[in-house]
């Protein structure tokens, strides 16, 4: 189990990076924080229930659309490579790709350590002889594979459209790294959501229930509990926007009052109306996607999707290094 951050109410045992990027984007004008920060163990445990909701269709649609297209990717990415998962989160997805693929082992990554350890520890009994190799951290920053797959060749799962997390700059920087990364003769396995309905999108982001709601809060309860913080909860909403100039569902906190408050013993005052951008959630079209790819080093070389085309799997290939067109 982790152990607490604070303890007599003091921030000084909290994560530094974690303190450093709240300082600074509530300094911000509009107020922003990283996405990675909802990722403390309930906010996991509140992902998870997103992904029940109704109205949250990327997860449903993207299982079925792995489980149907499993014996062809098997086919296309061979046996014994190492599986490298990138935001494997409750790896729930996992099992219907390593049964297909058979692969020597299993290396989940993931910036929730303690959400990680536990669905690292399920995966591990689901397949007795698998290699399964968690490391806990950031996927932005440099991340050193664990030495027993150095030699393995390598298969890169992103599923989830986590990629429409980041902002076209840093997903091309990621997928150069992970290219990097997983080396030559790579193969990566990506999710990626589909452009649709403004109302079906935002729905998706606001559901009924209010589980959403409840994850985007927590990033201020998280706010609270690790930097000794005093936000009122109570002064924030949840919106979640569409914004079709940058084909992203955007989430943000609404202050429905004035509002003043410490964080780390610092003073700050928020006025009604005001925002703390929160997440990006990116859309692509088809041809978004595999241009993306292309710009991060891929070659995407097959690519599957629901009845609905809702949502796309697509298999790419690590481009060979060249230096001309
Ligand atoms: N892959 C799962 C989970 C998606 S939720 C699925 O498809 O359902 C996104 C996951 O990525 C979370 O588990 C979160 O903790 C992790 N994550 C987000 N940003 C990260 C980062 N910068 N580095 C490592 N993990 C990150
Ligand atoms: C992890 N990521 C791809 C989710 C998404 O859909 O952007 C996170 C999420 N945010 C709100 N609901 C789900």
């Amino acid at each position: 189990m982790l152990k607490p951050e604070i303890e007599d109410g003091q921030a000084s045992l909290a994560n530094p990076t974690f303190r450093a990027d709240v300082l600074a984007g509530f300094a911000l004008r509009p107020r922003a924080i990283p996405a990675r920060w909802f990722y403390d163990h309930r906010g996991s445990e509140l992902f998870e229930s997103i992904t029940d909701q109704p109205e949250y269709y990327p997860t449903r649609t993207e299982t079925a659309i792995l489980r149907d297209a499993a014996a062809a990717i098997a086919e296309r990415v061979g046996p014994g490579r190492a599986v490298v998962e990138f935001g494997s989160g409750s790896s729930t997805k996992t099992p219907i790709l390593l049964q297909a693929v058979d692969p020597a082992a299993y290396v989940p990554i993931d910036i929730s350590g303690d959400f990680l350890r536990i669905s690292s520890a399920r995966l591990a009994q689901r397949f007795p002889g698998l290699l399964v190799l968690p490391v806990e951290g950031d996927f932005m920053r440099p991340i050193a594979l664990p030495a027993q797959v150095a030699d393995l060749p390598k298969l890169g799962f992103f599923p989830g459209s986590t990629i429409g997390n980041m902002v076209a700059a840093s997903s091309t920087d990621l997928l150069r790294a992970m290219r990097s990364s997983l080396g030559t003769g790579a193969m990566l396995l990506i999710g990626m959501d589909r452009i649709k309905d403004r109302a079906e999108l935002e729905r998706a982001y606001d559901d009924a229930a209010g589980v959403t709601a409840a994850f985007n809060v927590n990033l201020l309860e998280r706010i609270n509990r690790e930097l000794g913080a005093t936000i009122p909860i109570d002064a924030f909403r949840h919106r979640a926007i569409w914004n079709d100039d940058r084909a992203r569902i955007e989430m943000h906190l609404e202050a429905t009052r004035d509002a003043t408050f410490t964080i780390d013993g610092r003073p700050f005052a928020i006025t009604a109306g005001e925002t703390i951008h929160t997440e990006n959630s990116h859309k692509y079209g088809p041809r978004d996607a595999r241009l993306l790819l292309r710009a991060g080093g891929w070659t995407p070389v097959d690519e599957w999707t629901d009845p609905d085309d809702r949502f796309a799997l697509i298999l790419a290939e690590a481009q060979p290094q060249r230096l001309a067109p």
